[in-house]
């Protein structure tokens, strides 16, 4: 029975078209089996690259002519993003600061479009800086915050939404993929039920970008933000996605009037004059370090393609659910994400009351790096870039093995 199984994950992994990309990431020196890759993804060869050719070719030589190309990166790398993993048209999505401070921009530019309207709403369940950056706008704004019950670990349905959405409402921030359940939503029906009353979406993409292909232009969401340091693997400080839809630009007002969103930037002009199009969300210096690592970390995404990622992410959660029935569910365990795949990201996660000492012992003992959330969660995360289907087996049953002692 087990040689049986083993046999079928050697097979899978034999048969993986995305094998060879294990090899375009920097291992570690101590061999760990990482399923954290919704967190912070891998280092791979690309970006190391990137980041030291930016250092010793750009900075070292180019010095302050370096901006003359510079200053194109957050736009440059905002297209790219926009068109292999994001489904967006060119000239809407920028790369800049971090998801919170694009959370802010995008929730005020959104707000300055309806502006009579008095409610925000959020999922009770949201990731924390999405519902605090609301909390402190509802604040500064004297506007009511609505916090959404739901169930974080199914997606959220239309009946969700039903005792909360009137035309009050001037937006709704959801994320794509709850970051504690791995629950994916359904964005074009959500933006279809925001619309319906007239409000706006800012769609938050941290655990869906690079996980599943997402379709933006086509649903019809009004703005989203996003990490690029979890499955884009943009390293630690990467600066967030910006999406603001085409249709909107003329008529939106930014809150943060930063010289890098002026039109005519070095003309130094006495007043501020946003540049047309998604580039006025920018607001000051870019990191181009960081700029440089991610534009290496995206060819290794975009060489895989989002179709083949979600693909074997499907089958490796699958796998990972099969074995959590076999071996986890008898010892404590309890599924705290959506069995169908169609309704959940990259990442499963398991309830145990034990979850923080058992992620602990699974590092020291076994090498196998999951994710735990408060109270009793861990978060279970291959990365099919480079996590083989063996890991997967591996951190299960060495979860399993964990858990019996
Ligand atoms: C869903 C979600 N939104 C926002 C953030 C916060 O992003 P940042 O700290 O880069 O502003 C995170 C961070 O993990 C996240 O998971």
């Amino acid at each position: 029975m087990e040689t049986e199984l083993l046999r079928r994950i050697d097979q899978l992994d034999q048969a993986d078209p995305l094998a060879p990309f294990r090899e375009r990431f920097v291992s570690d020196e101590n061999g760990i089996n990482y399923l954290d890759g919704n967190s912070l993804g891998r280092l791979s060869h690309d970006a190391r690259a990137a980041i030291l050719a930016a250092i010793d070719d750009e900075w070292a030589n180019e010095l302050i002519r370096g901006w003359e190309h510079w200053t194109e990166l957050s736009s440059e790398l905002g297209d790219v993003v926009g068109s292999a993993l994001l489904g967006a048209g060119a000239g809407q999505v920028v790369i800049s600061d971090s998801t919170s401070v694009n959370l802010y921009k995008t929730i005020r530019a959104a707000l300055s479009l309806v502006p009579d309207r008095r409610v925000l709403l959020v999922d009770a369940n949201d990731f924390p800086t999405d519902r605090y950056i609301l909390e402190g706008v509802a604040a500064a704004c004297n506007l009511e915050l609505r916090l959404m019950a739901t169930s974080m670990d199914e997606p959220v349905s239309v009946d969700d939404f039903a005792p909360y959405l009137d035309d009050d409402v001037a937006l709704v921030v959801l994320s794509q993929v709850n970051y504690r359940s791995g629950a994916l939503n359904d964005l074009a029906r959500i933006a279809y039920l925001v619309h319906s009353v007239g409000a706006m979406l800012v769609a938050d993409l941290s655990h869906s970008v690079g996980a599943v292909p997402i379709t933006l232009d086509e649903d019809d969401v009004d703005f989203a933000v996003g990490c690029t340091y979890k499955y884009l693997n943009g390293g630690p400080g990467s600066p967030a996605l910006l999406y603001a839809r085409e249709r909107l630009h003329s008529e939106l007002t930014q809150p943060i009037w930063g010289w890098f969103s002026a039109t005519d930037q070095f003309l130094m002009g006495p007043r501020y004059e946003p540049a047309p199009g998604v580039t006025q969300f920018l607001v000051g210096t870019p990191p181009v370090l960081q700029l440089a690592a991610l534009k290496g970390a995206l060819n290794v995404v975009c060489e895989a393609g989002i179709e083949r990622l979600r693909t074997k992410s499907i089958a490796q959660t699958a796998l990972a659910l099969e074995l959590f029935d076999d071996h986890l569910m008898a010892r404590g365990f309890r599924l705290a994400s959506p069995r169908e795949s169609s309704l959940r990201g990259g990442h499963l996660t398991f309830e145990h009351p034990d979850a923080l000492a058992l992620s602990s012992s699974l590092f020291a003992d076994h090498q196998v790096l999951v994710d735990y959330r408060v109270p009793n969660r861990i978060r279970f995360a291959p990365s099919p870039l480079y996590t083989s289907f063996a890991q997967v087996y591996d951190g299960i049953m060495a979860l399993a093995a964990v858990a019996a002692r």
